[in-house]
């Protein structure tokens, strides 16, 4: 059994979808790791690291691919990305399947069985394996670090000779992973927190960390989570009268970090353009849903705006800011899927294809895109 980690090739991606740790382990599960040279690099894990664990570190991408049975990426690769590539391969990456039509034609293709790490079922099984979480957890810690760069003031309460310095009022919108990370870390630095989400378990989640919980809280709210734990689109009326509440609350914040998303559609604008200009100049807005067209109507993909004096951060791939540790819990996500694909007796490929996490996260399969929710449309 070989397995090829590959080089990222999107530009801005930092991540590496293996460490040296999780190359040790693959060895001991029995396969050969080969490494694209310098897959590591921005992740601060040099060649000779993946060496020294066991791992054959190969020139180029060909080579890492040639008789590999399992490829690991972070992405979805791009197209050709895959030429050399063994039939019946096993594909593992985030693939960002929503509206990728074209793209997963292009894994079927390829005749690779790929796996969309990001539609592992959220079951306690599969927790180890939730890169959802592991990397949305960053981005929330993150999301606070980086406001608190680009605010031009204190976080905490502090009593000087010179006089006292309020501390700083954060509020978070929306309270999932990276939300409750964003509570905890900015609760950490001393900021007074308070926090809203559609879905009615957040709200003692959020008390539990210690901020306030804002919310419209009427029936279509008691209503709002899936059974799998995420949020619904909400109606017209209900954004309206969240919008309402959140325009008073926004005018009085430092810092707004908005985290909301919906499964499978564009996030929700929640900030608008009439909210940030009632802000004061020199707030700060971090907007995590930017890849999914934004919380904040003015935030823009990838740059620090200024808008009439408030700073919008919408950093792409908050998670890749902390490569690092981003790639060590992702491989380890990995690494905890592979572990289920593979016989432990005979250290030979063995996929259970009517396992649940195998029919949740396979997207295509010997030429065709067999996942129920990515049908090619007629
Ligand atoms: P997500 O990344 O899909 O969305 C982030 C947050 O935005 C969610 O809390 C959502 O309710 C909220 N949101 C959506 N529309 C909004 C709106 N209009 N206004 C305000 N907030 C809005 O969610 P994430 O972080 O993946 O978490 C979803 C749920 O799954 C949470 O309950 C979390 O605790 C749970 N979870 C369960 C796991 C497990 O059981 N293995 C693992 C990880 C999370």
């Amino acid at each position: 059994m070989r397995i090829a980690v590959l080089s990222e090739t999107e530009g801005a991606e930092t991540r590496v979808a293996a460490t040296p740790e999780t190359a040790k382990k693959y060895k001991a599960l029995g396969a050969d790791v080969a490494i694209q040279a310098g897959a590591g690099a921005k992740a601060g894990i040099p060649d000779a690291e993946f060496e020294a664990a066991g791992a054959s570190v190969v020139a180029s991408r060909e080579e890492a691919l040639k008789d590999a049975d399992i490829i690991l990426k972070v992405r979805r690769p791009a197209e050709g990305e895959l030429a050399g590539a063994k039939p019946g391969a096993l594909l593992i990456a985030i693939m960002d399947p929503y509206g990728q039509e074209a793209a997963l034609k292009g894994l079927a293709d390829s005749k690779v069985a790929a796996f969309s790490m990001e539609l592992m079922p959220r079951i306690t099984r599969a927790q180890v394996m939730d890169v959802l979480s592991s990397q949305a957890n960053l981005a929330g810690y993150r999301a606070v670090i980086d406001a608190t760069a680009e605010y031009g003031r204190a976080m905490p309460m502090m009593m000087t000779a010179a006089g006292t310095v309020p501390a700083a009022r954060v509020f978070v919108m929306g309270a999932g992973v990276a939300g409750l990370q964003a509570i905890a870390t900015a609760r950490r630095l001393g900021a007074v927190v308070t926090a809203t989400d559609v879905r009615p378990a957040a709200k003692e989640q959020v008390e539990s960390l210690g901020a306030k919980f804002i919310a419209v809280e009427d029936e279509e709210f008691k209503q709002a989570e899936t059974a799998g734990g995420y949020a619904k689109e909400m109606s017209a009326e209900y954004q309206a009268k969240q919008a309402a509440l959140v325009a008073s609350h926004i005018a009085k914040q430092d810092i707004v970090i908005t985290t909301a998303l919906i499964p499978g559609r564009p996030a929700p604008k929640l900030v608008t353009k009439a909210m940030v200009e009632t802000m004061k100049p020199g707030s700060v807005i971090v907007d995590l849903a930017v890849e999914r067209g934004g919380n904040c109507e003015v935030s823009k993909p990838g740059k620090v705006a200024d808008y009439k004096g408030v700073k919008i951060v919408g950093h792409l791939n908050v998670p890749g800011r902390l490569a690092a540790t981003a790639s060590s819990l992702y491989a380890k996500n990995l690494y905890a899927f592979v572990e289920t694909l593979v016989d432990k007796e005979s250290k030979a490929l063995s996929v259970k294809w009517d396992d649940e996490l195998v029919k949740a996260t396979c997207l295509t399969r010997d030429g065709a895109v067999v996942h129920p929710a990515f049908q090619p449309k007629a």
